[in-house]
């Protein structure tokens, strides 16, 4: 028993600050999808109100990610500058009145000498880049990998190089490794010191995209956890066709079942929650899908487990999430392309006994003691139950 408790208290004592880092996957909304690098500081303050006022900071929205297209070079001590037309009040001041509001501020840079859209990078500045952001008030940073070697090791040591510099920063900075999965960070970027990783390239607003994030993630749940997490990149929930890089490759947007689909996957899979779209202005069917509090709960349950995909063909995707408090997500996805029927047997899931079904979507209980769900579910539609033991 006692060495078991030394164990339990040693694991603990390797990393404390990196779990705390990101205890549940991290929320917030990211400027890239919508904007592009069409950014400024105005955008980033009507956005900190706009989120205060529609509820997603309370939600737990409570980043705001400056990403690609902020930096304006290097000044004579070659620190970091932003451009300063786009940001002519400075980082800090920005950082000041988002923290004023609630909310964290991320920024975004490159493991090379340029960013993917051709920017300044970090590439041989970390230590001097990563206390400029402390500096600035930054909470998070975004890290990419364009123009960077593709080998496996030279990752390793850049990303690494980087999670050094923000530790020894002063300041506690949530690190994203953004380097598309190509190298299976899974395997070892929490070791490198990333929080959180991109699995997949970037997701675009289609139908097909979603799923091909959604297929690459599925299979991860073994290496999520508190304080590391699977990133299958943005929500696309709301962009509705709109023209920044969520367009490209055949991004002209998906309907509402689709985008309940998006934040039903990503809850189940424990995934990051960032949104994109402009939320400034959100119908109320984009507000339903990224307000809703029960899909929002099984996201950040501190249990921190990735839903496992427990069944996949052509049809259907069914996954299973443990909660912490003993109940269970599940989510049953139809993928085909026309309403099919449903008819689960939790049992086959592995879950055994009855069941209480909460329906997060229609926010109310279905079933009191049932062993088994039926019903129809239109194509592409995702149901998200919780379920509580009897
Ligand atoms: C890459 C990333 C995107 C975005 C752009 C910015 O494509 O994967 O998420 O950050 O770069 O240029």
């Amino acid at each position: 028993m006692l060495a078991l408790c030394m164990n339990i208290i040693s694991a603990n004592a390797q990393s404390p600050s990196v779990t705390d880092l990101a205890p549940t996957p991290p929320m917030g909304w990211m400027t890239w999808n919508f904007f592009g690098t069409n950014i400024n500081e105005n955008i980033i303050r009507e956005m900190a109100d706009a989120m205060v006022n529609n509820g997603m900071v309370k939600a737990g929205y409570d980043h705001i990610m400056i990403d690609d297209g902020w930096q304006g070079g290097r000044d004579n001590k070659n620190n970091m500058i932003p451009d300063p037309q786009k940001f002519p009040s400075g980082m800090k001041a920005l950082a000041d009145y988002v923290h004023s509001k609630g909310i964290k501020l991320g920024i975004y840079s490159d493991a090379a000498q340029l960013t993917c859209a051709g920017y300044t990078a970090s590439l041989g500045f970390e230590e001097q880049d990563a206390k400029t952001f402390a500096s600035w008030g930054i909470d998070y940073l975004k890290y990419d990998y364009c123009h960077a070697p593709s080998d496996s090791n030279t990752a390793k040591i850049r990303y690494k190089k980087m999670a050094d510099a923000l530790r020894n920063s002063g300041r506690p900075i949530v690190f994203s490794i953004c380097e598309w999965g190509g190298r299976q960070p899974w395997f070892w970027a929490a070791n490198a010191g990333g929080q959180l990783w991109r699995t997949t390239s970037d997701i675009r607003d289609s139908w097909k995209s979603l799923t091909h994030n959604l297929d690459i993630n599925a299979e991860l749940e073994a290496s999520a956890g508190p304080g590391h997490w699977n990133d299958p990149d943005m929500l696309v929930v709301g962009l509705r066709g709109s023209k920044g890089p969520s367009s490209h490759k055949g991004g002209t947007g998906c309907n509402d079942i689709e985008y309940q689909t998006n934040m039903s996957l990503w809850c189940i899979m424990a995934s990051p929650l960032i949104a994109t779209n402009d939320v400034r202005n959100m119908d109320e069917a984009t507000k339903r899908i990224l307000l809703n509090d029960e899909a929002i709960a099984i996201d950040q349950d501190p249990l921190g487990k990735q839903g496992k995909r427990k069944i996949a063909d052509s049809v259907w995707n069914v996954f299973v999430k443990p909660l912490q408090n003993g109940d269970y997500a599940i989510a049953i996805l139809n993928r085909s392309n026309a309403t099919q029927k449903s008819d689960i047997d939790f049992n086959s899931l592995g879950l055994e006994g009855k069941y209480e079904i909460e329906d997060v979507w229609q926010h109310k209980v279905i079933g009191k003691k049932e062993k088994k769900w039926k019903g129809n579910l239109q194509s592409h539609e995702t149901r998200l139950f919780r379920l509580k033991k009897v």
